[in-house]
């Protein structure tokens, strides 16, 4: 059985003459976790809703854990969990309450839901703040207990919609290590981000949407391996006409004193061999999740960045 099953789902929203989703099949393995990428507008946020049975999709049919999320709504709901892009806690609530009366709703008994609400608590670092009502809480505190909610309980499949949305760096992590928890019990996931080291690190499998559509997905490794410029070498300016690299690849000039130049495998020995030769230092590595991405789904994007660049740096020095 498999976590998500979608066969040609589409999804037309009313008075909107786009498809937000169309066509789109595929199949989540249990066990795993699954990251959705894609610019805004993409339709991730609706295929997740149509997934958690928040949504009904114009065509197409899913199944998730075996059950069909029309037919049997009911049965998949129990089996899942879900951080909505725009949920809120309530404001007069406190984090306690949230994740305490939400554990009830789903069924625990009191006591259960007193030590799983502490230790859900305790792991996002909530703990300390479990009696102050939510308006009272930072932003970033406020999505924690969303995540707090939805992490507490026991289900089998969880919806991640932007889970780490204005959190430090800490915090974050300590969701990340929430997440990974969760699968080392053997439970699914389905997240999405914008943040390509998130990405990077939590995925075992990537699916990239654009325009409503699934344009590309495996591991990172995979999408890598689509990319014909899939190595980027960092080399340390110094003067030297960067002309020169140009036949080998794609040069973007990173705004400091390095120049990126993504270029093919079989060209490392010939590239890196011209830049001893001209005694220049240099990095060599595979490109990013970040890099993937923005070949796939951004067109010129490289060439609009390097602009970026220049612009900022012309700001820079008009402004001083
Ligand atoms: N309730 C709605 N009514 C009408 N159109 C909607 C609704 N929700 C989303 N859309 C449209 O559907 C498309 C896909 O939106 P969706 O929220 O799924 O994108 P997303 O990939 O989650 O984007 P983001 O990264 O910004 O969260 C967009 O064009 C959006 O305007
Ligand atoms: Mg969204």
């Amino acid at each position: 059985m498999l976590a998500i099953s979608a066969d040609g789902v589409s999804k037309r929203y009313k008075g909107l003459s786009q498809t937000a989703l169309s066509n789109v099949s595929l199949n989540a393995e249990r066990g795993q976790i699954y990251t959705l990428l894609g610019r805004n507008g993409a339709g991730k946020t609706t295929f997740v809703r149509i997934c958690a049975t928040q949504l009904m999709p114009t065509k197409g049919r899913i199944e998730v854990l075996g059950y069909d999320v029309i037919k049997d709504a009911n049965e998949v709901r129990k089996l899942i969990s879900i951080v909505p892009q725009e949920g809120r806690p309530l404001r007069a609530l406190t984090p306690w309450d949230h994740v305490y009366n939400w554990l009830q709703i789903r069924g625990e008994k009191k006591q259960v839901a007193r030590e799983k609400t502490e230790k859900i608590l305790e792991k996002l670092d909530l703990y300390d703040a479990k009696d102050r009502p939510a308006m009272n809480l930072s932003g970033g505190m406020k999505q924690k207990v969303l995540v707090a909610m939805a992490m507490s309980v026991d289900a089998q499949l969880l919806f991640l919609d932007e889970p780490t949305i204005g959190l430090d760096p800490i915090s974050r992590r300590q969701v990340w290590s929430a997440i990974k928890d969760w699968k080392k019990e053997g439970k699914s996931i389905l997240l999405t981000t914008h943040y390509m080291d998130e990405a990077e690190i939590l995925s075992d499998n990537i699916v990239i949407i654009d325009n409503g559509k699934i344009i590309a997905r495996g591991t990172i490794k995979e999408l890598r391996r689509t990319i014909p410029q899939n190595t980027r070498i960092d080399i340390v300016k110094d003067n030297i006409d960067m002309e020169l690299f140009k036949s080998y690849g794609t040069v973007v000039d990173s705004g400091g004193n390095t120049v990126r130049i993504f270029t093919y495998e079989s060209a490392i020995k010939e590239l890196t061999g011209l830049a001893i030769n001209k005694n220049l230092s240099f990095t060599v590595s595979p490109i990013t999740l970040d890099d993937v991405f923005i070949s796939l789904v951004g067109g010129n994007e490289i060439e609009r960045q390097q602009q970026d660049r220049k612009d900022l740096k012309n700001d820079a020095v008009t402004r001083i």
